[in-house]
């Protein structure tokens, strides 16, 4: 049996992934950060909540660009506490623990209140990664006033052809080298489409062998950035799979269906990412890089052109219906 993801073992990491520019991260969180903002500047909400909030990166944006807001109050949940713990420290760093609760809490077993909150938001796909989605959408829409919107974002199914990819794992990509102390293995990820899944396997491969030869070999050959949206040829590895995680794919017809389900009238859904697929350019690519959050809000701005089928990230708005 190979174990799940663990979201307590990449804490220390996270921050440091994301914020990397050769992360498929980098940009499409940033649009999505965005989208909370307006998401929450339209309601003018005074209390939010974010689903699975990590170490509260997106929570910690939305307050700095919703200064003005005085009277805005986030509570960020998530199930591991590495990742509370690092969100914590970061808050009262930033100054902000008046405006922003953080706890270890499941996502679907939230205890406030009915109707307590204006707006909930959640970055980072967290119904792809729930055996139950529609746990977590109930329990968003009984916590949600009436009226209140929800803004949360999923992994969409990828169009045919861009199937199969695979992660470098950190210190085969020699640009990025990092120390570990377990200098003997390396570790590498290989994320491919099976279905409605996308799934992620995490293997260790002792250095040395042949093997590790041959995926060193074959990283290098490959361009040096976007390690998760390049496509290298089917690479089956002979190595002890440590941790295999599934993450559930949607169409726009099934999340649609999904949020109506729970109650929700959905008022748009955004494609995000769009960008990286300029990236292969190398001009182009340091441009974008430099300039990510203009092209994020160009991207928003352009969404009604774009085709959702080439999106990264699918982000979905809805409304509580009155019960009038
Ligand atoms: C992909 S990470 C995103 C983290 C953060 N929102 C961000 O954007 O940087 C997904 C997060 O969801 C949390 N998570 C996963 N399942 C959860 C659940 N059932 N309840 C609460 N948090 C959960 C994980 O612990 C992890 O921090």
């Amino acid at each position: 049996m190979v174990k799940g993801i663990h979201w307590d073992q990449g804490a220390e990491t996270w921050d440091e992934m994301i914020h990397d520019e050769s992360s498929p991260h980098y940009h499409y969180y940033r649009t999505i950060d965005m989208l909370v903002v307006q998401l929450l500047r339209d309601v003018q909400a005074r209390r939010a909540l974010e689903l699975g909030c990590g170490t509260a990166e997106c929570s910690l944006y939305v307050l700095r660009i919703l200064e003005d807001m005085k009277d805005l109050h986030i509570v960020g949940v998530d199930s591991s506490a590495k990742m509370i713990e690092i969100a914590q420290r970061k808050a009262k760093a930033a100054g902000v623990t008046e405006r922003i609760t953080l706890k270890v809490k499941e996502a679907t077993q939230l205890s406030y209140p009915e109707e307590h909150f204006d707006a909930i938001f959640s970055r980072g796909a967290i119904l792809s990664y729930l055996k139950r989605p529609h746990k977590l959408l109930r329990a968003a829409h009984s916590a949600l006033k009436e009226e209140g919107v929800i803004g949360l974002d999923v992994l969409p199914q990828p169009p045919e052809g861009r199937d199969y990819h695979i992660f470098r794992s950190p210190e085969i990509q020699l640009t990025r080298s990092k120390s570990q102390s377990d200098t003997s293995f390396i570790t590498v990820h290989e994320v491919f489409t099976r279905g409605k899944y996308q799934i992620v396997r995490r293997y260790r491969v002792q250095r040395d062998t042949q093997l590790y030869n041959e995926l060193k070999q074959s990283f290098q050959n490959l361009p040096s950035h976007l390690p998760g949206l390049i496509e290298p040829p089917k690479l089956l590895l002979q190595a002890t799979v440590m941790t295999e995680e599934r993450v559930r794919l949607y169409t726009v017809p099934e999340i649609t269906h999904a949020f109506q389900k729970a109650g929700f009238d959905v008022t748009k859904i955004y494609g995000a990412g769009y960008t990286l697929r300029l990236l292969k350019d190398e001009e182009i690519r340091s441009f974008v890089n430099k300039h990510r959050d203009i092209f994020c809000r160009i991207e928003i701005l352009l969404n009604a052109l774009f085709n959702l089928q080439y999106a990264t990230m699918l982000f979905i708005t809805g409304r509580k219906k009155s019960a009038t």
